[in-house]
């Protein structure tokens, strides 16, 4: 080594060092049309959201996932950024509590007439509001109970009189004690059961792996598991998500084991003819489709026949909710790029819809009838679960609207009474 050698070294540095940037090409982190902020969450922590007809919003706040979420789990949500315990606070209001402690180890409560942890709140297309209660709680420290007979249903409200038509509770065969029902689709064609009154299709995304399709006639109230425990129902083994440059594990109070992000079956978009229904777990980045004529069959080589039809769409990015509008576009979250993705299912194509660096986890998708894409960004990840039990998320939670290109709306042709003219191919 020569004496002059550390000397252009420094040299070298000391002019790289002072390099002026001209300008070098960024990510430019947003695209996309105009989006506009339609209701702020100061209260309790959001998932989903369900807007009606007539413009009425619904939301929910499920305490299995937040146990701050007590005082209600379902709620109409005001212009004023309020929120009110909907249909009502009693039936928000398990007596006794949200948790069975009676038994050991404790359970959410078995209560059929109350709401007890609710996931997801639902417009059909016939304009009415459906609430899919998880029957599960969590406690202080973020632990997930089991759900006990009763706390596991669908519940149908009827948005002109405020009051329930209709609760549809599973028997531990539909919804075992560890399921975690959490994301519903309806498909109201008279003519796809005998029946008449259309099946509803559900994501099971249990944390203990226990994930499925169930499917339910909404005229019987039978309930039935599909797509049992498969790879396209679970969680990918070893994902690690990355959201805001920061790699992301289940991290729990102290003491508690470091694990993956694991939730499975979890997004759910039915196609705008109702054929195919569209899963993606919450615990991976793989978008999956099925006929939804596979779901729907009971004979004794349905579950095999299930399996045999999934078709795996390819890599669409990690999602939570999905959501459909009438030119069968499949709306979801791209939560690892601070975006909203769109699928053509034509093409196979994915395109980046809009993109903003105040998405950080777009929890649930619901499309208007006003042809606006309505989405919760609710920070999930920044919750204790993930942060060493540490509460990173900041208020308020946002519900978020941009209106959707080439006049794309709810879909409702699949609404009795309505026509079912429209096809697409896959
Ligand atoms: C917000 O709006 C709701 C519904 O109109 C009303 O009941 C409530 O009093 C309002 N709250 C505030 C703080 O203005
Ligand atoms: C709690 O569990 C016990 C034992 O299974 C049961 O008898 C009781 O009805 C349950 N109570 C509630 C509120 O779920
Ligand atoms: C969390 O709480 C549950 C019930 O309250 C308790 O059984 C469990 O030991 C707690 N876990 C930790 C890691 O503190
Ligand atoms: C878990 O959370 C703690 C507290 O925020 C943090 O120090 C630690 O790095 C986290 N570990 C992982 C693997 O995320
Ligand atoms: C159904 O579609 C046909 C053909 O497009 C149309 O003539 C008819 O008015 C439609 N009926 C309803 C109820 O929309």
């Amino acid at each position: 080594m020569t004496r002059i050698a550390p000397l252009v070294a420094a040299l070298v540095a000391a002019t790289v060092a002072q390099q002026q940037d001209p300008g070098v090409i960024r990510d430019p982190g947003t695209y996309g049309p105009q989006v506009e902020i339609a209701h702020l969450y100061y209260d309790q922590w959001p998932t989903g959201i369900a807007v009606s007809r007539s413009g009425r919003m619904f939301s929910n706040y499920p305490p299995a996932l937040d146990p701050m979420n007590q005082a209600y789990t379902v709620a109409e949500i005001f212009s004023n950024n309020t929120e009110r315990p909907y249909p009502s606070a009693a039936i928000n209001s398990p007596p006794g509590g949200r948790i069975n402690n009676t038994v050991f180890p404790p359970t959410g409560a078995g209560l059929a007439d109350y709401f007890i942890g609710v996931q997801s709140v639902v417009i059909d297309p016939a304009d009415r509001l459906w609430v899919l209660d998880t029957g599960r709680v969590a406690t202080q420290n973020g632990t997930q109970l089991t759900a006990a007979y009763g706390g596991p249903k669908l519940v149908g409200i009827d948005l002109q009189t405020n009051s329930v038509f209709q609760t549809i509770v599973f028997d531990p065969m539909a919804a075992p004690a560890v399921s975690y029902l959490n994301d519903v689709r309806f498909d109201l064609n008279p003519s796809i059961t005998e029946s008449g009154q259309g099946v509803a299709y559900i994501t099971d995304s249990s944390p203990e792996a226990h994930n499925a399709i169930v499917v339910v006639d909404l005229g019987t109230g039978q309930a039935w598991r599909r797509l049992m425990n498969i790879p396209a129902t679970q969680a990918d083994e070893g994902f690690v998500p990355t959201i805001w440059g920061q790699p992301v594990y289940m991290n729990g109070t102290t003491g508690m084991p470091i694990g993956n992000v694991n939730f499975g079956a979890d997004g759910i978009a039915l196609s705008a003819d109702g054929a195919t229904l569209f899963f993606a777990t919450t615990g991976g980045r793989e978008l999956y489709s099925v006929p939804t004529e596979r779901l729907r069959d009971q004979s004794p080589y349905a579950e095999i026949l299930a399996r045999g039809a999934v078709g795996f769409r390819g890599e669409t990015g990690l999602k939570d909710g999905m959501e459909t509008d009438t030119n069968n576009r499949i709306y979801a979250g791209n939560i690892e790029d601070n975006s909203l993705s769109s699928y053509n299912p034509e093409t196979g194509i994915l395109s980046t819809f809009v993109r903003d660096p105040r998405f950080s986890w777009t929890d649930t998708l619901s499309v208007g009838f006003d042809g606006y894409l309505y989405f919760t960004e609710n920070q999930l990840w920044l919750s204790p679960s993930y942060q060493g039990g540490v509460d990173r998320r900041q208020k308020p939670y946002v519900l978020f609207r941009v209106k959707l290109p080439n006049g794309g709306t709810k879909v409702t042709q699949n609404a009795p009474g309505s026509n079912s003219t429209m096809r697409f191919r896959y």
